[in-house]
Formats: structure tokens, C-alpha cells, sequence
């Protein structure tokens, strides 16, 4: 899209768009002197102090300083890009986008990524048919029904059946107009081995279609008949393909978005059937991650939605690790993070089935937040009969006191712990506030410091800087030639002085071909420089090992990322600037902005 061709197309969007009905659909707003009022949803309140002018199109929160035009308001809450939230809007109101300009190339891609999801829904569809129409797929419905899935069930979720044969899906859908090849891009058949040829990847499966979130079947999960007890895995699922990448994909969104949205939160399980079961039962507001780690994409895919994330894995000690593990992610990213304990049975799907839906209700109501998970999960396996078990058992639960704002909270928690593990309030307290001024000392690190002051950034965030500047500074220390790529990957100016000069000095050296040791670094850089790379030294092994070759790539990365959202910001305080008075560099802006966005969003994965 040009730029003037992007202008016009935000302004029609803009035209046709009513702030008020946008903003009650996530709102609810009262009319009080010329003005709506509600209670404002990015922040915390008991009384109103949202407001909305209709006439001038914009809002704002007295509370927080929330405010901006619907378009702002559509990306706080959608947690979306501010052209993306444009999109969104076009969308609802029905406006198309401007055709894109877009080369052969694009066009090709297009094409194809549409005949393959094309394929995929004549899979879903061949596999569905097969279990309630054929007498092949008697084995299936046999298996679904003594599980106690219905047949309404089933169609809602268009379960299927693949036969027990090596060439069934093969021949009908290249008879199709489909080639071999394409089905092996979305993975529905593999290359024989021994032979030329192809075979069906799923066979005598239950199969499970998987959709991304707007009802595209991208993959399926194929469960076999019967239990798990022979060597075939329980599961089979889609290989990683251009569709299907599981970081990406909750199962069951497509159908469950609405109800998260309207319940304001979003139950996530491990299973597919977890997720079959619960939403069969009334439970619609549920999700599965695919056999694979909660990741920041899921919070992400999430937030969307609903700001509180329920977690209710299985009861088994994996299920809880799993949920231990995820906690931290859903954390950093600003959800509201609660934990079901499953009590009786060993997964939702099970529960659920014995106890029925309100007795499900009533553990979603009852879900503990985070800290108290936590604080039990670390109580349950701590050995509380020698003081060397409590005071361990206080540092794994120290680090999430510490993410508590309030200090009232904080020392409710505190009193909590103490009396869990039988010990004098005093002392928990003490070793809370010996534990609690440590990370503040590390804090003041010069370098710290220094990123504090130059990428805006909370003091964790700062750490984890100012770590990843050493690990790539020490890399260059032991292996000069990776400089050049840190450098290309991170600009010079992002480093802080002494960082600096520590890296001119390394070019110096490798320049005139000689190894950088601690006597000239001694003699030839200034005496803070010198003081740093003697730190950074200090905190890693003498040479690098295979680990530290990971550690050096996630630190570029870290780093990159760091440095890409900073000229994210500033780009999008530039294109606010020009919003009203010049709409074409406002546009390139955006436009520029949203690369990088691109690269960030990348970078995450
Ligand atoms: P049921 O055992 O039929 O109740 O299935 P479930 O969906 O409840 O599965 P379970 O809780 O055992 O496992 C959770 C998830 O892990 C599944 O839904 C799959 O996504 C994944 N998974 C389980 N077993 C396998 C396996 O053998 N291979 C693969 N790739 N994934 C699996
Ligand atoms: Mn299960």
C-alpha cells in the first residue's frame, strides 16, 4: 500500500467508526454531562474515571492518563499494533483493504498458502466423513462414544477418523488436483523409504483438526485407539510446516475467543481433549497448548482477549512442572496469572466428567493466584524439618514476594509463609529484607546504570542488559571475530561509554593481529574500562565452551531486541507528532514502525 493510499484508507476507517459503540463493546459506559463514563479497563478502579467525548472522537482516563483516538484505544485493549487495530476496525465495519501493490512473488505465495489450507479442510473433511459415515470408522465412534463424546460434540469440532491404510487420503485428494508435494508441505503424507512413492501419515488415528484463530484448519493431532501401553506414541501430530507451528497455535481459540473475551479470562490445559471435554460441558472459555511449553506467543495470542489466564494442567507432578515453568512467561507479559489444582482425577477431561460443569465453575472461582501456587507448590516439596530446608525453600519463594507492589500484600504473604513453615514472623522477615537488598546492589552496577538511564527500562530489564552487553564483550575478548557480527547486529551507540571504549580498544587489537591480554589492557585503557573488562572477565569461564556460544546468541538477541524497540518507541512518538499536520511522513512512520514491529515480533520466536 502507497502511503497516500494508506492515508486515505485510515481516514475512511476513521469516517465510518463511532467511538462510543467501539469502546462499549469492551466498556460499560454511563452518559453524564455530555460525556460516557466507565470504569477504566486498563487499569484497576472501583469508580469511574473513563471517560468518552463522542464529539471529539477521543478517550481518557483520569485515573491512569490512558487516552487517545478509537484506533488507540483498539490497540491498548487488542493489544494489537496501532495499524493493526485500523485493520481490525476496517474489518468489523466491513471496509476491504486497499488492494496491495504486491509483486508476482507475494501474489504466488498467496496462492499457494490457500491451496494448502485448501487441503487441509478437504482432510478435515474426508477424515470426518469416514468416522460418521463408513463402516471403517465404526472403531472410532466406538472409541469416542465410550469416552462419553457425542455426536454434536464431534461435529462441532469436525473429529474424524484416518483409516488403517497406507494409501487412502493419497489417491483421493491428488485426484483432487493436488500434488504429492503439496501434501507433504502440510504434512498429511510422507516419502516412503526403501521405495519411490508416498503413504499417509495418519492412520487408524482419532484425528483432531486444529485451526488458527480464524477457523483455518492448519494441522491436525492424531490420537490412537485404545491406551498408550504399546510402542506407537499416543499422539501424532502435524509435523512443523509454513501452517502449523506449534509456538504459535492454541488449540480450540478459534471457537473459544468470544467467551474469553465475555468471561474476561481464559482457561488453558494440556490436552486436546482436556479442551473437547471442557468445552463440550459448558466450559467455553478453555484453550490447549499443543503438547509443547506455554510460550510468550500464547500470552500473547491470549491478551488479545482476556487480561487473566487460568492455568489447569494435569494434577500429575509433570503437569504441575509444566505449570511452574509457564508462570514466569505469563508473569513478564502483564497477565493475571491464577491456578487450578485439579483435586480429584488426574486432568480436567476426567473431572469434569465425574463432577460436571458447576463443580468446574466453582474451581475456576476458586483458583489461587500465583503467589499462593507458588508458595505451595515450593512448601510441598520443601523439607521443613532442617533449617537448611526452610531457608532453601525461602529463596525459591522470595523471588515471586518480590514482583508483590504492595507492601501490605507483601507482608501478608510474609506473615502466610511464616506460619507455613512454623518459623518466627521475625525471622522470615529478616531474611526477606537481607534477600530483598540484594538484586538492589547489583542494580547499581554502573553499566546498569547507564541502560537504565539510556533504553528507558525497568531495573530487571536493565540487568538483563547489561548481562547480555558482558556475555557478548567477553565473547569478543576470547574470540575477536565475533565482534563484527555483534556490531552489525547491535550499534555501537547503544553500548554505554565504557563499553565502548572496552570495544574500540578490541578492534585495535584485532587490527594489528594480536591477542588481547589483561597486562596491555591494563596499560592501555582507561582505569574504569579496565576496572569493567576485569568484571566481565571475572564472570565467565577462560575459554568459551559450547554453552557460552548459546549464551553469546541469546545476549545479540536480547540486545537486539532491546535496541529494535527503542527506535520502535521513537518511531511511533514521531508518527504521532505528524498525525494531524502531515499524513503522508505519518504514514511512513507507521509504515517504518511496523517493520521493525515485524523484526521484534521475530525475534521473539
Ligand atoms: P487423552 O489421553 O486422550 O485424554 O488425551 P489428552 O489430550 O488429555 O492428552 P495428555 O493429557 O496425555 O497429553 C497432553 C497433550 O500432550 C496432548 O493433547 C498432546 O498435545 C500432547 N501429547 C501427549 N502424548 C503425546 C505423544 O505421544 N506425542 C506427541 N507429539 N504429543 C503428545
Ligand atoms: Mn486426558
Amino acid at each position: 500500500m502507497g502511503s497516500a493510499e494508506l492515508d486515505e484508507f485510515v481516514e475512511r476507517v476513521a469516517e465510518r467508526t463511532d467511538i462510543y459503540s467501539v469502546v462499549s463493546r469492551y466498556v460499560q459506559l454511563t452518559q453524564k454531562s455530555g460525556r460516557y463514563w466507565g470504569r477504566c479497563p486498563f487499569h484497576n478502579e472501583k469508580t469511574a474515571s473513563f471517560s468518552v467525548s463522542a464529539d471529539k472522537g477521543l478517550f481518557y482516563c483520569f485515573g491512569c492518563g490512558a487516552g487517545g483516538n478509537v484506533f488507540k484505544f483498539l490497540s491498548l485493549i487488542e493489544n494489537i499494533t496501532y495499524f493493526e487495530a485500523v485493520k481490525l476496525q476496517a474489518q468489523r465495519l466491513g471496509i476491504d483493504l486497499p488492494a496491495k501493490k504486491s509483486s508476482p512473488e507475494e501474489d504466488r505465495r498467496r496462492r499457494e498458502e490457500k491451496t494448502l489450507l485448501k487441503i487441509n479442510e478437504f482432510a478435515q473433511d474426508f477424515y470426518h466423513e469416514c468416522l460418521i459415515k463408513t463402516a471403517r470408522g465404526e472403531v472410532g465412534r466406538k472409541y469416542l462414544t465410550a469416552r462419553g463424546i457425542t455426536a454434536e460434540t464431534i461435529e462441532n469440532f469436525k473429529i474424524g477418523y484416518a483409516p488403517e491404510e497406507w494409501e487412502n487420503l493419497l489417491p483421493k485428494l491428488t485426484r483432487q488436483g493436488f500434488s504429492p508435494g503439496q501434501l507433504e508441505t502440510v504434512g498429511l503424507i510422507a516419502k516412503r523409504k526403501n521405495s519411490p512413492g508416498y503413504y499417509d501419515r495418519f492412520r487408524n488415528r482419532i484425528m483432531i483438526p486444529i485451526a488458527d484463530i480464524f477457523g483455518h484448519v492448519v494441522g491436525f493431532g492424531g490420537r490412537v485407539l485404545g491406551s498408550e501401553d504399546d510402542t506407537t506414541p499416543k499422539y501424532l501430530n502435524t509435523p512443523e510446516t509454513v501452517l502449523f507451528n506449534k509456538r504459535n497455535l492454541l488449540f480450540g481459540l478459534d471457537k473459544s475467543n468470544r467467551a474469553i473475551s465475555t468471561a474476561g479470562a481464559a482457561v488453558v490445559v494440556e490436552g486436546y481433549m482436556d479442551a473437547i471435554s471442557l468445552f463440550s460441558a459448558g466450559i467455553k472459555n478453555v484453550v490447549a497448548t499443543l503438547g509443547t511449553a506455554f510460550t510468550p506467543e500464547h500470552v500473547k495470542l491470549i491478551l488479545r482477549y482476556a487480561r487473566k489466564i487460568i492455568f489447569c494442567y494435569d494434577s500429575d507432578e509433570a503437569g504441575q512442572r509444566a505449570t511452574i515453568r509457564a508462570l514466569p512467561i505469563v508473569q513478564a507479559a502483564g497477565a493475571e496469572v491464577f491456578v487450578i489444582t485439579i483435586p480429584d482425577g488426574k486432568d480436567p477431561d476426567e473431572f469434569v466428567r465425574k463432577h460436571g460443569k458447576e463443580e468446574f465453575d466453582a474451581l475456576i472461582k476458586n483458583a489461587e493466584p500465583l503467589i499462593d501456587y507458588r508458595m505451595n507448590y515450593v512448601l510441598a516439596r520443601a523439607d521443613l524439618s532442617m533449617i537448611r530446608g526452610k531457608s532453601q525453600a525461602l529463596q525459591e519463594i522470595f523471588p515471586v514476594i518480590e514482583k508483590i507492589d504492595k507492601t501490605s500484600t507483601r507482608n501478608e504473604y510474609l506473615k502466610k509463609i511464616a506460619s507455613a513453615f512454623f518459623m518466627d514472623e521475625r525471622d522470615v522477615v529478616g531474611a526477606w529484607k537481607k534477600f530483598s537488598s540484594r538484586p538492589a546492589q547489583e542494580n547499581t552496577r554502573e553499566p546498569a546504570k547507564k541502560f537504565v538511564a539510556k533504553a528507558k527500562t525497568s531495573d530487571k530489564n536493565a540487568l538483563r542488559l547489561s548481562t547480555a552487553c558482558e556475555d557478548v564483550l567477553r565473547m569478543a575478548w576470547h574470540e575477536s571475530d565475533t565482534l563484527g557480527y555483534t556490531l552489525t547486529m547491535v550499534p555501537r551507540e547503544f553500548f554505554s561509554e565504557v563499553h565502548r571504549e572496552i570495544i574500540a580498544w578490541l578492534e585495535t587489537c584485532a587490527e594489528q593481529e594480536r591477542r588481547p591480554d589483561k597486562m596491555s589492557a591494563a596499560k592501555e585503557l582507561t582505569e574504569a574500562a579496565n576496572a569493567e573488562l576485569s568484571r566481565i572477565l571475572m564472570n565467565g569461564s577462560d575459554s568459551p565452551r559450547n554453552t557460552e556460544v548459546n549464551i553469546f546468541e541469546d545476549s545479540v538477541k536480547i540486545l537486539r531486541r532491546a535496541m529494535l524497540n527503542e527506535k520502535y518507541y521513537a518511531l511511533l512518538a514521531q508518527a504521532e507528532k505528524y498525525m494531524q499536520s502531515d499524513k503522508a511522513t505519518y504514514a511512513k512512520k507507521v509504515e517504518e514502525s511496523f517493520k521493525i514491529k515485524k523484526e521484534i515480533d521475530k525475534l521473539q520466536g
